[in-house]
């Protein structure tokens, strides 16, 4: 590999440096309580940090009660929320990395059981078991997620103005927290996306038909996100670059989005993919390494805006190819960093350009240097 791998060559963005271009993607973790962050977040995300990303992510954070996912989604609906978002944001930072967070509203997949408890929209019974009841949810469209969701309410426009003042509220509250990067959550079937994708949007007001009748809700977030956020600062957007093979929302809807976004005063898009439940089975992109790769390059040369690339990257070799390629500006990384946290700057090491450790916190580099030394690796 070369000397100077672009993986860790400082990025900048607006007047941000990120230290190098390895980003923690947002993750879930369904542990909070009444939308507040507990130990649990502030062990996970200083972990990870203390992992060398460049750029971490808070998980996507609710902008109101009823846009959680599940009873345990992180909230900042809330001023009572600052304070987790605090010690979040400032335990990102005393690792020397920035810190990011997802603004989100689920839609019509919210109210649902966590992961590991079903994944199926709540019942009675999960508020006997767990005493974590249903609650009602809203959407571009009263469309189901899927066979046996319930129905969403389909917006008003006077639920729509309430729920981008709510993203407003949410994007100052974050900058109020400290941290330096807003997404806005356009991805995997939560309400921005709902209101892009045909398959869930079947309005005929001016929020649905036309392709910009569906983006509009989306871009007046977005323009909403770049007025509360300091010029100085960038903000991105996830997307879900395609619904599927061949159905719904398209790559060329998304390199459409994409320079809308940008035009609106975007820095970035977080190339990510599905989320919709499709009605064949066959039409589903398939999961191999690097398959949302095409996507962000795609959109980062069609779009003429920086990407980040995401999904099944787990080779430090193949990350880089991915920036030197010019397929991305950006690698994010989820499941493997659970795997494996240092997974950055053991990739520094791999790729030759941490000779002293110098990566690493002094607490761990300090040892593992000369454990490396006496047995080899
Ligand atoms: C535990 C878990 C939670 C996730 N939560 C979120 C989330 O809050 N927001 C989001 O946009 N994507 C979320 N994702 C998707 C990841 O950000 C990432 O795009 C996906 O896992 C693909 O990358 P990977 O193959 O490196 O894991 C989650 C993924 C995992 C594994």
């Amino acid at each position: 590999m070369s000397d100077n791998p672009l993986l860790f060559t400082p990025l900048r963005l607006r007047n941000l440096e990120l230290k190098n271009r390895i980003v923690v993607s947002p993750m879930a973790t369904y542990s909070a309580r009444d939308g507040h962050a507990t130990d649990w977040h502030v062990q996970h995300i200083g972990k990870l940090a203390a992992g060398g990303a460049g750029l971490v992510f808070v998980e996507q954070s609710s902008v109101n009660t009823q846009g959680r996912i599940t009873h345990g989604c992180l909230g900042i609906w809330d001023d009572a929320h600052l304070d987790g978002l605090i010690r979040l944001a400032d335990i990102i930072h005393q690792f020397g990395a920035k810190a990011a967070i997802q603004i989100a509203h689920s839609g019509r997949k919210g109210s649902s059981q966590r992961p590991w408890e079903g994944g199926g929209p709540l019942t009675d019974a999960d508020l006997a078991a767990r005493g974590e009841g249903p609650w009602p949810i809203a959407a571009s469209s009263t469309v189901p997620f899927d066979n046996g969701w319930p129905a969403p309410h389909m917006m008003s426009h006077a639920d729509i103005d309430g729920v981008a003042e709510d993203f407003r509220a949410a994007f100052r509250r974050a900058r109020t927290a400290g941290f330096d990067i807003a997404e806005l959550h356009c991805a995997h079937g939560y309400l921005m996306h709902s209101f892009l994708s045909p398959l869930a949007n079947n309005r005929n007001d001016e929020f649905g038909g036309s392709r910009d009748n569906r983006m509009r809700l989306p871009l007046r977030v977005a323009a909403i996100m770049r007025e509360e956020w300091p010029d100085h600062l960038p903000v991105f957007a996830r997307i879900s670059s395609v619904d599927g093979i061949d159905i719904g929302w398209s790559i060329e809807d998304s390199v459409a989005f994409a320079r809308e976004m940008k035009r609106v005063g975007v820095d970035v898009i977080d190339c990510s993919s599905g989320g919709m439940k499709l009605p064949r089975g066959n039409s589903l992109v398939s999961r191999e390494p690097g398959f949302q790769v095409p996507f962000a390059e795609r959109i980062q040369r069609e779009a003429d805006i920086p990407t980040v690339a995401v999904g099944l990257i787990r080779e430090p070799d193949y990350a880089e190819a991915i920036l030197k390629d010019g397929k991305a500006t950006l690698i994010a990384l989820g499941r493997e960093l659970l795997w494996n946290p240092n997974w950055p700057a053991q990739a520094a090491l791999q790729l030759g350009c941490d000779p002293d450790w110098s990566g690493w916190p002094a607490q761990y580099g300090w040892w593992l240097k000369r454990r490396t030394a006496q047995q080899g690796r």
